[in-house]
């Protein structure tokens, strides 16, 4: 595809919103407060915080850098920058982590539709915060509902796919993140005005530091990574889409800000009321499921809040959902000069095969395991905690070693148009802090750190 004739994204607007959209998803509003809930609160949150600042930050600038300079996918990228060499192992990767994100992200993905179901057919209200547990793990053990859910999910995302970039991505997400900000506000109001709500906003905000260890530290990186949509090339999709005039580091800084404000925002909804009601804030992938539900029947007409809550979850679902199909089929578009549509077929059926294994993982299957989790936890742990932080250390020693600065100067400034007051320590710490940072994590966790300080003590 030449560089002139690639499509870009219609407005600055569009670019935003759409790139938001990418990152603000499940992952901030699902997965950011069981995390959170599973490890120990507060003390996660301020390692996430300086997660996203030292290391999602650069990396995000980094990846904008590559797409917007290639134009091309995420593989096809280093293709181009770096012909020859191996450096588009980092692409592959990325196209890789695309499929086993959405092969348990288009099962929670699905969920939300029950959920809409669940709410329009009015059999949420009425049911104690038992109820809801049991439910839930009634409905998500089962082996039909939840596949057929995803299945519907998966055929959303590949129509909005073969509509194209403009029309389809930038549309969509340009109609559904303003919506989805609103009613997060009047979800944090109604959860802080919850009889005992100051418990939760204790456990979200007073940080218990003896709760820290090598795990927390890596789930919080892993954290940071999934909710920037970061380490896996979807940004240099999406990047590759952005026209000239695009700021760079003014949109990185946009998506960090408004994907953080969300997940604080999603923190602030669920924590008070997960000890109103008394759940345990370690309940996991259902934290939010059995939650919710429960503080919308405090509500008078709590099915349309329900309605509204989770259509809207389902909305920032499928503004992710989408982004990480574009991953996977603009790479096969484009590499192997398949038509969009039948490339986003190939990558559709990839994800619903992934999406039936690890929703029956949750039941059926539940007694395989791979390292001792089912198949769904372990696509979360190995794209998570692995592939993207991975990913985005080869992504900045790339850039840092083998891309001149006065290049990656070039593009981040529009050809010297706008400026860039902080490139030298940004330089820095894409080259040297956060490659390292994210090195040591790894190898703290392998419990290889520990080994070599005892060489030296
Ligand atoms: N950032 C998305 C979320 O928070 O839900 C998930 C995601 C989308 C991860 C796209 C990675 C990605 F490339």
């Amino acid at each position: 595809m030449s560089i002139e004739k690639r499509v870009t994204f219609g407005s600055k607007l569009g670019v935003v919103l759409a790139t938001v959209g990418c990152a603000v998803g499940l992952g901030n509003i699902w997965r950011f407060p069981y995390m959170t809930g599973v490890n120990g609160g507060a003390a996660f949150l301020l390692i996430y915080f300086v997660c996203i600042i030292f290391l999602g930050f650069p990396v995000m600038v980094t990846e904008f850098f590559i797409g917007r300079k290639s134009r091309r996918n995420a593989a096809g990228a280093f293709k181009v920058m770096a012909p020859g060499t191996k450096w588009s192992i980092i692409g592959y990767n990325g196209v890789f982590a695309a499929f086993f994100i959405l092969g348990f992200y288009a099962v929670v993905s699905g969920w939300t539709l029950e959920y809409i179901y669940q709410a329009f057919s009015g059999s949420l209200s009425g049911k104690s915060a038992i109820d809801f547990k049991e439910d839930f793990d009634s409905f998500a053990g089962s082996d039909f509902r939840p596949i057929l859910w995803t299945f519907l999910f998966v055929l959303m995302t590949h129509l909005i796919i073969i509509s194209g970039v403009k029309k389809g991505i930038e549309r969509a997400s340009k109609i559904m993140m303003p919506i989805l900000f609103l009613i997060l506000i009047i979800l944090c109001v109604r959860s802080v005005t919850l009889p005992n709500a100051h418990l939760g906003l204790d456990f979200l905000f007073k940080p218990d530091f003896s709760k820290i260890n090598s795990s927390v530290i890596l789930s919080a990186m892993g954290q940071a990574f999934f909710s920037l949509s970061i380490g896996m090339g979807c940004l240099i999709t999406y990047s590759s889409y952005f026209g000239k005039e695009t700021n760079l580091q003014h949109t990185a800084l946009q998506v960090t800000v408004l994907d953080t404000l969300v997940a604080i925002l999603a923190g602030i909804m669920i924590f008070p009321a997960v000890f109103s009601f008394g759940i345990e804030p370690t309940a996991g992938p259902e934290l939010v499921f059995i939650t919710l539900p429960n503080v919308f029947n405090q509500l008078p007409l709590g099915n349309i809040w329900s309605l509204i809550f989770f259509i809207l979850l389902g909305v920032a679902a499928l503004t992710s959902t989408i982004s990480l199909h574009e991953v996977a089929t603009a790479y096969m578009h484009e590499e192997y000069k398949m038509t969009r549509s039948r490339a986003a077929l190939f990558v559709s059926g990839g994800i619903l095969i992934l999406g039936i294994i690890s929703s029956l993982s949750m039941g059926r299957l539940s007694d395989y395991t791979i390292f001792g989790l089912n198949f769904f936890d372990f696509l979360d742990y190995i794209t998570a905690k692995i592939m993207l932080p991975l990913g985005g250390m080869l992504i900045c020693i790339y850039v840092g070693f083998r891309v001149d600065r006065k290049v990656l100067k070039a593009e981040l400034t529009n050809e010297g148009t706008v400026p860039f007051y902080f490139f030298n320590t940004y330089a820095f710490f894409m080259k040297y802090v956060a490659p390292i940072a994210i090195g040591l994590i790894f190898l703290n966790e392998l419990g290889l750190l520990s080994k070599f300080q005892k060489l030296f003590v």
